[in-house]
């Protein structure tokens, strides 16, 4: 017998029915930001969260396609997006990059009567060289007021790998050879842009330090030299600032590829640093899906329907705990919960670029290092008016680097118009005859999409030869500036010949204009408008000045007279070291490594990926560290920098003799000549090397000054904590204050100390113990020390008069 429903019964049931619904039953599913995280998770489906996990593509074509776009229009131009899911009420959140300025299109859908132009800012290593945490938050604060006007969630900047040779092609993308300045000046940028409400994702995680088979390539290196140099930089701006995000990097390091490194994203940034925050990956970067899930890489960029496929899979066969995937999706919606997206922000796209191209502007003139200045050429003098402008980069500056560091601006500043723009008369014949070539030259490189250019670079103009006749159009002229540019970005690292070296136009360029106006008396100036380190020694004596202009934002031209005139004085000191030659860096015999050919294969979009290898034999001996402790002399030591004027430094104190848990140090610098200036201060400490290997020193503080007025000092204290004292060390796995006898050496730069004072600590500290991970596999055969020159160290503690005292 069929038994039916009775009708009562329905009809009960029917009414319940809408009566839920009336009540809201629809409105029960969890909606983020009202429920908890973990009941948005639970109501997730799979498939929902292997796409959460997984951004929303990118619009180019053969890389897995676009997958479906749900706000590839909002930002247009921006590097990426992730996925919404209305009915959990997740919106889609946009990231951008990159570290010199917002990266987007300038124009949209052919549409030029309203435009979206962002500030190029000086790159990362004038910003460093700068060694001014405040300005640089303030950049950062003005950096991030453009990202949150441009509606976008997460900057994909700053970046901070280490320089660790001179070639490498993204170095204007971060800031120093060193961890402490790269650290301190990360944590001041993240603060800043992240104080608009925007989050900053600090890249590439780690041991990135080269271009050539990034994708590829091994980072074999020691623990040690991961921890102190790779890894530290990261730990500081991990500690100091607290990032939304970080970024794994392309490479392996000893083998496994850092988005599927667990130890890497979770080990040690998560459970030794303390990070709170997601990780993403470099754009398509590492292999394996699954792995980076079980790393911690908790998004994939741009995103890939293969990915998610593969996730998804991963938990249905029992090899991917469904648990780990919901830690994954957590993060992803804590940093949803936390953006302007989520928030509903109306975001106006009228950033005010006025105002930040003065902050640019000012934070160029902060970061420029005067190198050279004999008999006082610079600043200009009073009589000098007329100016002979040679060398094509006079004509068109170079703000900053090419590829995801490029930015979109309205316009730069020409080191001819800022010239100008100083009140100077720029000889009009000798600007025309570089313009005539500027504009034939380019005439024969029609412009490339981003992506031509970026498979096929478009060679740099070469330089101009200067012949007499262009020449005797200068002779009436009081002073020669002669601009030098060099550019360089992601994908592909910098060239030995024609661009470390410069060209043998170039030199000829710089002999012949010096030899003409030398034998008139006249002055001959050199602006370097560059992005990362070239070879110096073989023609600076040609020259009366040199100033480092490095890429200054869009501003520069201005930024590079205001030097120039003496309107403001040069402050800037280097955060990363100028060798005499290239073979005196200590990885140039290690750079960029092995390649394994016959084991190449090629991307879904026609890339050749061939696996590669470099070992870092330098150990910790990277930058100053290597050119003190082996007494190799440098074209301009790391911390060096001029000034037009002059500092002492005076009374420096230690608290103590003997450190106990801390020492603080106090010194006073004073401005002992006649124009108003600031002085970038840097403290270095030796320590004693009985057990472990150590350089000569290391900076461990720095500091700049106010605008001392003439006469002005001003008191600088510093605070030395054990960790401070430490190194790693590998058998044990931590951090080791060794005891015995330290030096304080108080430097105007890593070479110039002004004066030093002894402490010593009177048995071992073990400051921190550390997990036992990303070892090598191999044996790497480290530089050490033995071998090296003494270094006058102890011989310094026994009869330490502090000069200058
Ligand atoms: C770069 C990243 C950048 C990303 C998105 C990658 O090629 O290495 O630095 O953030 O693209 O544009």
């Amino acid at each position: 017998m069929k038994k039916f429903f009775p009708l009562r019964v329905f009809g009960l049931f029917l009414i319940s029915i809408s009566f839920l619904t009336v009540c809201g039953f629809a409105q029960s599913v969890p909606q983020l930001g009202k429920s908890s995280v973990k009941d948005v998770i639970g109501a997730m489906t799979l498939e929902e969260k292997a796409k959460l996990v997984v951004g929303n593509g990118f619009n180019m074509p053969g890389a897995g396609g676009p997958t479906i776009g749900q706000t590839k229009d909002k930002v247009a131009g921006a590097a990426g997006t992730t996925f919404a899911i209305p009915r959990l009420g997740i919106p889609s959140i946009v990231v951008s990059d990159g570290p010199a300025g917002v990266r987007i299109d300038s124009i949209r859908n052919g549409d030029r009567s309203k435009t979206y132009y962002a500030t190029a800012w000086p790159v990362a290593t004038l910003l460093a060289s700068s060694w001014d945490t405040a300005l640089v938050k303030k950049v950062g604060a003005a950096f991030g007021s453009e990202v949150h006007d441009y509606g976008i969630d997460v900057l994909l900047a700053p970046a901070l790998n280490i320089h660790r040779n001179p070639l490498g092609g993204r170095n204007f993308e971060y800031y120093s050879e060193d961890p402490v300045v790269a650290g301190h000046i990360t944590a001041a940028m993240v603060n800043g842009v992240e104080s608009n409400g925007v989050g900053t994702s600090i890249k590439h995680f780690a041991a990135n330090n080269q271009e050539t088979n990034r994708n590829t390539v091994n980072s074999v290196v020691s623990e040690r030299a991961l921890r102190e140099i790779y890894l530290k930089g990261f730990e500081i701006a991990v500690k100091e600032a607290q990032p939304w995000t970080v970024m794994s990097s392309y490479n392996k390091i000893n083998g496994t590829y850092t988005s599927e490194e667990y130890d890497l994203l979770t080990t040690i940034l998560r459970k030794e640093w303390g990070f709170k925050g997601l990780v993403m990956t470099d754009w398509f970067g590492g292999k394996d899906p699954v792995a980076q899930m079980k790393a911690g890489n908790d998004l994939l960029m741009p995103g890939t329907k293969e990915q998610s496929q593969k996730i998804i899979d991963a938990v249905k066969n029992g090899t991917l705990d469904e648990k780990v995937l919901d830690q994954n999706v957590e993060r992803v919606l804590n940093l949803v919960l936390e953006s302007p997206s989520f928030k509903g922000y109306k975001y106006s796209d009228k950033p005010d670029l006025k105002k930040d191209a003065e902050i640019s502007r000012t934070a160029a003139e902060e970061g420029m290092v005067l190198l050279r200045n004999n008999d006082n050429a610079l600043p200009f003098s009073k009589s000098t008016q007329k100016v002979a402008l040679f060398g094509i980069g006079g004509y068109q500056l170079i703000a900053g680097g090419t590829g995801s560091g490029d930015v979109n601006k309205a316009y730069t500043v020409s080191l001819v118009q800022g010239l100008s723009n100083a009140g100077y008369e720029v000889n009009a014949d000798v600007k025309n005859v570089y313009t005539s070539y500027l504009a034939e030259e380019k005439a024969k490189h029609p412009k490339k999409s981003f992506f031509e250019e970026f498979r096929n670079p478009t060679p740099p103009i070469s330089e101009m030869f200067v012949d007499n006749g262009v020449l005797s159009k200068a002779a009436s002229d009081d002073i020669a500036v002669i601009a030098i540019g060099r550019n360089a970005g992601e994908g592909r690292d910098r060239k030995l010949e024609n661009d470390f070296n410069l060209s043998d136009t170039e030199k000829s360029m710089i002999k012949t204009v010096a030899d003409a106006f030398h034998s008139q008396n006249k002055k001959v100036v050199v602006v370097l408008n560059i992005g990362g380190v070239i070879e110096v020694a073989s023609w600076r004596d040609n020259v009366d000045a040199i100033l480092l202009a490095w890429q200054p934002g869009l501003e520069g031209g201005n930024a590079v007279a205001a030097i120039l005139s003496g309107k403001v004085n040069p402050s800037g000191k280097l955060a990363t070291t100028f060798p005499l030659k290239y073979d005196d860096d200590p990885s140039s015999k290690n750079f960029p490594g092995k390649e394994f050919p016959d084991q190449a294969t090629t991307t879904s979009f026609g890339m050749k990926q061939i696996p590669a290898e470099v070992t870092y034999e330098e150990g910790v001996y990277v930058g100053y560290r290597y050119y003190n402790t082996f007494n190799i002399t440098p074209a301009y030591e790391f911390g060096y920098g001029l000034s037009y004027t002059d500092f002492s430094y005076e009374n420096l104190k230690l608290s103590s003799g003997e450190f106990k848990d801390k020492i603080t140090v106090t010194f006073t610098v004073k401005n002992t000549g006649k124009t108003a200036g600031k002085e970038v201060v840097q403290l270095y400490l030796s320590a004693p090397a009985n057990k472990m290997d150590k350089p000569s020193e290391e900076l461990k503080a720095f500091a700049k000054t106010n605008l001392l007025q003439p006469g002005k000092s001003q008191t600088i204290t510093f605070t030395l904590t054990a960790a401070d004292l430490a190194s790693f060390d590998t058998n044990s796995s931590s951090w080791i204050a060794e005891a015995g006898p330290y030096a304080v050496r108080i430097g105007s730069s890593s070479t110039k100390i002004r004066f030093s004072k002894p402490f010593t600590l009177a048995s071992d500290i073990v400051v921190e113990k550390d997990n036992k991970v990303l070892s090598p596999q191999v044996n790497i055969n480290e530089l050490k020390k033995q071998g090296a020159k003494e270094t006058g160290f102890i011989d310094e503690l026994n009869n330490f008069s502090a000069v200058g005292q």
